[in-house]
């Protein structure tokens, strides 16, 4: 349908309905005509709907301008027209078209977004056509198109529209991913083409960590599940000097779908099926080979129930962004290593290591260190603040800084990662550990005063019978001493009466006749 007739079609409801226009659905916006509040523009097919909608999550109350699937229950954002900028849904909004002919979005008065199309009449008119695309032209000739949205996607590319670059223009199509699964705001991944032509998945403008590989006349190498194809999806591409991109068509209207890159890096193809979404044709395939997509500190497993897992000593900051899947900041250290940071502290005990065995390593290691064993690999980790983690293996010493991204699961060709964490985060895994095997060294304070003392079980040895003797105190305090197992079942009446457990292991009451000192 040409413009001129729409916009005839859209003058005659006008007349027609009078100020019942402001509900009745049209797709047009026309100059001197405001979209608010709860207006919409639906496009001609019925199939797609542009206003304001809510961000859906708990956490915040913004609005955008957007563009939904109309006839999809769920509400499905496809586009956003500011979504780094939310509004707040208590400012009064609208959508109009100002004098110089671009379209202005206003909250409370004040410009917040703009299409800063290089117009030089102010006679146009914005269209939200069958396509999903919304188009600021010529209010006296359609092909005349001075702004569009497919030309700057948010997270979805919809049937019809271009994903690449144009030299010309300047315009580079890109998909960025949400922040996380309840705001609009931008994340870190994107997918779009490189200068080759080659499609791309990127972290953070850095790093790729997927590619299409070359279009073959019918597909890309790395996507061969597009030449089993359907008739129901059609595939362009192009490339020139000047010019490259790449459009799927869907062949029947009725079909709902949309190409999307998800909050977690991935992006692939959903269909609506009357019910709900049902995604196909993901890449990557597997979650885990996503650049960071767990966030730092963080081990992605594909196979298990849940994708993402602290690390050992970690914990989940915010379960807020965890349920909303935000990939930043997810899980934080429990107890901060001894060097470095904030709680810099050279005379406390030394930070240990945690070995995590079947582990895919992380990228941006700190180069291949001279050494040669394990223990002088882990020297050269401790005597940095900012080493995280090391791996001593075939390939030699390898030592990582800062923030661990990308570890996953490897059960085939992993290898040990060597966590840096504090003594007390170790220890407390080898006593967990080591139940069952019965005894090891004692710890004891004792309360002289009142002749009761707390025991503290180690666990850390396999032997039953240990002489007494005075161990090194490094810290100058109250010196340790170790007894015999059977003084201290004696003592404890064989461990019957249990007051409680710590971090260290079970603490239980008990009565020393005589303190060993020497
Ligand atoms: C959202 O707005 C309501 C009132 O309109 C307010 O009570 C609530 O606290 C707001 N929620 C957030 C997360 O700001
Ligand atoms: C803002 O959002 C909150 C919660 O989503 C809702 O209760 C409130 O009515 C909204 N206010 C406006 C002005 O839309
Ligand atoms: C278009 O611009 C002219 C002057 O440049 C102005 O008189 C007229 O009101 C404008 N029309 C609209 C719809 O803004
Ligand atoms: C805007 O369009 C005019 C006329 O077509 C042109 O001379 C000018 O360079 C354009 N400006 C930009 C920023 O594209
Ligand atoms: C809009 O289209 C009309 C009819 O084709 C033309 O006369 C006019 O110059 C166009 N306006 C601009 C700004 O190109
Ligand atoms: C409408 O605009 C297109 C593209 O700018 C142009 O090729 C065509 O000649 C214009 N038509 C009229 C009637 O001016
Ligand atoms: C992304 O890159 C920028 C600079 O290129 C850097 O400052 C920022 O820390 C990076 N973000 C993350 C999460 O690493
Ligand atoms: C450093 O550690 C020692 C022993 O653990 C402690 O007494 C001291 O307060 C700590 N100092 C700081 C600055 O944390
Ligand atoms: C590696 O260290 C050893 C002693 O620690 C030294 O003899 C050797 O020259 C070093 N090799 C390199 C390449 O630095
Ligand atoms: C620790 O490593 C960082 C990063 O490589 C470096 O800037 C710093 O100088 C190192 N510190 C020491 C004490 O070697």
């Amino acid at each position: 349908m040409s413009s001129s007739v729409s916009l005839v079609m859209h003058l005659l409801l006008f007349t027609v309905h009078g100020l019942l226009s402001c509900s009745a659905a049209t797709d047009t916006l026309i100059p001197g005509r405001a979209l608010a509040q709860n207006d919409k523009l639906v496009s001609a097919n019925g199939k797609f709907a542009l206003g304001f909608f809510p961000s859906g999550s708990k956490f915040t109350n913004n609005t955008y301008l957007g563009i939904w699937f109309n006839q999809v229950p769920e509400l499905t954002p496809v586009w956003t027209a500011h979504r780094d900028k939310p509004i707040s849904n208590q400012s009064t909004r609208e959508l109009k078209i100002s004098t110089d002919g671009n379209l202005i979005l206003l909250a409370q008065s004040t410009v917040i977004w703009s299409t800063k199309a290089n117009i030089t009449t102010n006679s146009t008119v914005a269209v939200l056509l069958n396509s999903g695309n919304f188009v600021l032209r010529n209010s006296s000739n359609s092909s005349q198109t001075f702004w569009e949205s497919f030309d700057y996607p948010t997270d979805i590319a919809l049937s019809g529209a271009k994903l690449g670059w144009n030299k010309i223009t300047g315009v580079d199509r890109r998909l960025v991913s949400r922040k996380n699964s309840a705001d609009q705001a931008s994340g870190l991944y994107s997918s779009g083409m490189d200068s080759d032509g080659i499609g791309q998945q990127v972290w953070n403008s850095s790093v790729v960590y997927w590619s299409s590989g070359a279009w073959n006349g019918k597909f890309f190498s790395s996507e061969p599940e597009m030449a089993a194809g359907s008739s129901e999806v059609t595939y362009t591409y192009f490339k020139s000097d000047q010019e490259a991109y790449f459009i799927y068509t869907i062949m029947d209207d009725r079909i709902i779908m949309y190409n999307v890159l998800d909050v977690s890096g991935q992006r692939m193809m959903r269909t609506w099926t009357g019910k709900n979404w049902n995604s196909l044709n993901t890449v990557p395939k597997s979650k885990c080979e996503i650049y960071a997509t767990c966030g730092p500190f963080t081990i992605c497993a594909d196979n298990g129930d849940t994708l993402c897992k602290c690390m050992k000593g970690f914990s989940i900051k915010s379960p807020e962004d965890w349920e909303l899947e935000d990939t930043s900041g997810r899980c934080i250290r429990n107890t901060p290593l001894n060097c470095g940071g904030v709680n810099r502290n050279k005379t406390g005990i030394a930070d240990k290591f945690y070995s995590m065995p079947g582990t895919r390593l992380p990228p941006n290691r700190k180069g291949i260190i001279n050494a040669s064993s394990a223990d002088e690999c882990a020297q050269v980790c401790l005597s940095n603040c900012s080493c995280t983690a090391y791996s001593y293996g075939t390939g030699g010493c390898s030592i990582w800084h800062d923030e661990l991204l990308n570890v996953a699961m490897d059960n085939n060709n992993g290898q040990t990662l060597s966590l840096r964490l504090a003594a007390k985060e170790v220890q407390s895994s080898k006593t967990k550990k080591s139940i069952g095997k019965i005894i090891g060294s004692v710890v004891a304070a004792s309360i002289a005063s009142i002749g009761l003392i707390i025991l503290l079980l180690i666990l850390i040895s396999r032997k039953k019978k240990l002489s007494i003797h005075k161990v090194d105190n490094c810290q100058g305090g109250v010196g340790i001493i170790s007894y015999k197992y059977v003084d201290l079942q004696r003592a404890t009446k064989n461990f019957s009466e249990k007051l409680g457990a710590g971090s260290f292991g079970s603490v239980f009451k008990g009565r020393l006749t005589l303190l060993p000192l020497q």
